[in-house]
């Protein structure tokens, strides 16, 4: 397999990277952060598992981001490491289409022409514009439009498959209402999406126990340094029991976390150790670290040698948006001409 260090950056045609494969998937990514372990296990290693079979696009949110991230260095920043940690973990942009949301203006078009036609109660009850009002905090319009943005994004591609984990599945369903109604209006315009919901994202617990999720705090990144990792891995919480004690795997996190990385015959034989007793929680932490690290080693010397070659990854993101900029003009070019926007029509 060719490796991405490798890769001559040539745009590539649709009809040759798309040959054979089957459902048009696509998903997108908030660059809020960085990418923690439930992020990988939850969402980013099945986007790289679809890439091979399906037409997958796969685009970072940071229109999206612009909701919650007011400092432009960071979200610029933060855009270009969710790019470069994508690429680093086996997303390989000759097999799906990487791009930058903001770098397809055209989502910002339809945005409009779907807001038109959404009523305001349905976008009073997605979540994250609820949560914050019943809160007492004021929202910004663009919390609050914040599904309609979402929608454009899967229409436009023409999508058919949309990975996302469960909190996100409301937005899908405001998604097909959307587009169901401006067709019944307009004319059959877009295709309805149905959600992949991607489930494992439930068995990644954090530091505390409780899901791994950046709104907890909890979370051990991709890429942390060996100290930071060390660090994080030795502050997960667990039960008070002494080293004689006898243990239940199952009932610890180390352990969940463990199964992540570790092969059936190593997960067995830390289960065996956890109920001899005579083992420590310590103990434990060090294979979680080892098996860890081990694991991801190779996506941390790709991410080193990427991020030698700053320009490379713009590359990527341009050819990538390129790709995605023609069949979003096509899709929103149809949604225009239906509604009325636009030329005259001679015909
Ligand atoms: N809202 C999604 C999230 O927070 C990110 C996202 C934006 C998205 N646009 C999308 C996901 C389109 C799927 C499809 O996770």
């Amino acid at each position: 397999m060719k490796t991405l260090l490798s890769l001559s950056i040539e745009v590539p045609n649709n009809e040759q990277i798309f040959k054979e494969k089957q459902m048009k998937v696509l998903s997108g990514i908030q660059p809020t952060g960085r990418f923690h372990w439930g992020n990988y296990f939850g969402a980013i290693r099945q986007y790289i598992n679809l890439q091979e079979n399906e037409q997958a696009f796969y685009f970072i949110a940071d229109y999206h981001a612009l909701t919650t991230v007011r400092t432009p260095e960071v979200l610029r920043q933060l855009t270009h490491d969710s790019a470069l940690d994508l690429l680093a973990l086996g997303l390989n942009p000759e097999q799906a289409t990487l791009f930058r949301q903001s770098d397809v203006p055209e989502v910002t078009e339809l945005t409009w022409l779907l807001m038109t036609i959404t009523q305001m109660s349905r976008l009073e009850k997605c979540h994250a514009f609820k949560d914050k009002k019943e809160k007492g905090l004021t929202a910004d319009v663009g919390l609050f439009t914040y599904p309609v943005l979402m929608a454009a994004d899967i229409l436009i591609y023409d999508s058919e498959v949309v990975p996302v984990g469960s909190d996100q599945v409301q937005h899908i369903e405001v998604t097909r209402d959307i587009a169901g109604r401006f067709n019944s209006m307009f004319g059959d315009v877009f295709v309805l999406p149905n959600a992949h919901v991607m489930e494992s994202a439930a068995k990644v617990p954090g530091t505390d126990g409780e899901k791994m999720s950046k709104s907890y705090n909890n979370v051990i990144e991709i890429f942390e340094t060996p100290k930071k990792l060390k660090k994080k891995i030795n502050s997960i919480k667990t039960d008070s029991k002494t080293v004689e004690d006898v243990k239940v795997p199952e009932e610890c996190p180390i352990f969940t976390l463990y199964q992540l990385f570790a092969s059936e015959g190593e997960q067995q034989e830390l289960a065996e150790r956890y109920r001899a007793g005579g083992m420590g929680y310590g103990d434990a932490k060090k294979e979680l670290i080892s098996a860890s690290t081990e694991y991801f080693a190779e996506a941390v010397a790709k991410r080193e040698s990427l991020e030698q070659k700053s320009e490379m990854l713009e590359d990527i993101l341009q050819a990538g948006a390129q790709r995605a900029r023609e069949k979003a003009r096509e899709v929103l070019d149809r949604a225009r001409a239906a509604c009325g926007i636009g030329k005259m029509r001679t015909s």
